[in-house]
């Protein structure tokens, strides 16, 4: 039997049929149609309570990047999180999610005016500003408005997260944040700005991180700047270590928890009296969600077997772009021999995968097959490559589930009206 509930507590088989909270996911995928998103709600709950029993007073500010649903968002609010943005179309996602603004932080090495502009009259909590021109920009904008900005610099550490390089995010060659030698300057500059309060300190060091001792070093020379810009006068209020705790993507993966980060975090912060601000995005919904997609048929080349199934890289693109691997397993047992396949969607595509030789299950035409840890970066990354419209979601919580975003149509993604 696979172990299922190593990824969520909340998935196991009951009658050799794979159940969330209690409802079958056969039944789910019969009923909305594959593929098909599904999260547990009391993942997400479990999850943020962790962070906040971890870190007591902090802000934890769910990055809505990784699952922008409103309604996964709205899960997210009620346990008392804010919500980490990167654009104006997040900050609606958070709005309708029920965040109040002011515990919105605001990332994003590439804000337009119109975006800034929208954050500026919402009056959000800080923005964490990545370059000097922008705080130009957000001067003038919020000098317009008659507003004052809040903001923090994202500095960039430069440490080595130790992750895939397309998500590392906090060395010197990354585009993100303000090199640690020339954070300074920008902190007088934004003195200077009469618009701008110069409120906070940001870094990000990069996502999937599963040992947690690059963050102590970066979380380190954070604590060193804070003073520092304390002793010349600064009132630094909040210092947001952003996100980026890993999560189980294989059974072997051993996940940090948040107590672990807490625990390699926040001695570095002693004497360091500034509220406490995290990111996290993936730890919060990546295990609380799977991807159901159907076998469509089944192919044997000489060389190779090939599971082809209604899951495409329009549907769940990490297998594609980053050679991720996600479990997948069988919704309804059959106890049969294993095969080793290629699992693949009906994208125009050879990058078009979900698995590569992976030892799965018998399977025929017609079964429905979970990919797991798709909460995070899923749906939020999903296109209409080929004309696909993207999946329908579903939020299941303590035995019923509930339609969070209907399957889109053709004329949705024409834009015909
Ligand atoms: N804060 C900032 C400023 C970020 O850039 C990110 C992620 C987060 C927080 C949340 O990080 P998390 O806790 O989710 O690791 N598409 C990639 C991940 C890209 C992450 C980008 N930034 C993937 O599928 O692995």
């Amino acid at each position: 039997m696979e172990k299922v509930e190593i990824f969520n507590s909340y998935l196991s088989y009951k009658d050799g049929v794979l159940h969330i909270e209690g409802v079958s996911i056969e039944d789910l995928a019969k009923e909305y149609g594959t593929p098909l998103y599904i999260y547990s709600a009391s993942y997400v709950r479990d999850r943020i309570r962790e962070y906040r029993s971890a870190f007591k007073d902090a802000l934890i500010c769910y990055a809505v990047k990784a699952n922008f649903n409103p309604e996964v968002i709205r899960v997210a609010g009620e346990e008392g999180a804010g919500a980490d943005i990167v654009s104006g179309g997040e900050l609606i996602c958070a709005l309708r999610g029920g965040i109040d603004p002011s515990k919105i932080v605001y990332a994003g090495v590439g804000k337009t005016e119109k975006e800034l502009e929208l954050a500026v009259e919402k009056e959000i909590l800080m923005f964490n500003v990545e370059s000097s021109d922008e705080l130009y920009v957000l001067n003038e904008i919020a000098g317009r408005l008659g507003r004052k900005a809040r903001v923090a610099i994202r500095v960039n550490p430069d440490v080595d997260p130790k992750t895939h390089p397309y998500i590392s995010t906090g060395m010197k060659k990354s585009k993100f944040g303000i090199d640690f030698e020339t954070a300074k300057e920008e902190y007088r500059v934004a003195r200077e700005l009469p618009n701008l309060e110069v409120a906070g300190i940001h870094c990000h060091i990069g996502s999937q991180i599963l040992d947690v001792s690059p963050y102590r070093e970066a979380v380190s020379k954070v604590a060193v700047l804070w003073k520092e810009l304390t002793d010349e006068g600064y009132e630094i209020g909040y210092i947001d270590i952003g996100g980026g705790l890993g999560i189980r993507y294989r059974p072997e993966d051993r996940e940090p928890s948040p107590s672990e980060l807490a625990e390699a975090v926040l001695p570095a912060l002693e004497g360091v009296s500034a509220k406490l601000i995290l990111e996290p995005g993936r730890s919060m919904v990546g295990n609380a969600g799977i991807l159901v997609t159907q076998v469509q048929f089944l192919k044997d080349k000489e060389i190779k077997h090939f599971v082809i199934v209604d899951a495409g890289m329009n549907d769940l693109v990490r297998p594609s772009i980053y050679d991720a691997y996600h479990h997948i397993v069988p919704v309804k047992k059959r106890d049969g021999e294993h095969i080793i396949a290629d699992v693949v969607g009906p994208i125009c595509e050879t990058g078009d995968f979900l698995a590569k030789d992976r030892r799965i299950e018998w399977v025929e035409r017609g079964d429905y097959l979970a990919v797991l840890s798709a909460g995070a970066y899923g749906f939020s990354m999903a296109s209409h490559y080929n004309v696909r419209p993207r999946p329908a979601e579903v939020l299941v919580e303590k035995g019923s589930a509930r339609l969070i975003r209907e399957r889109e149509d053709y004329d949705y993604i024409l834009n015909i009206r």
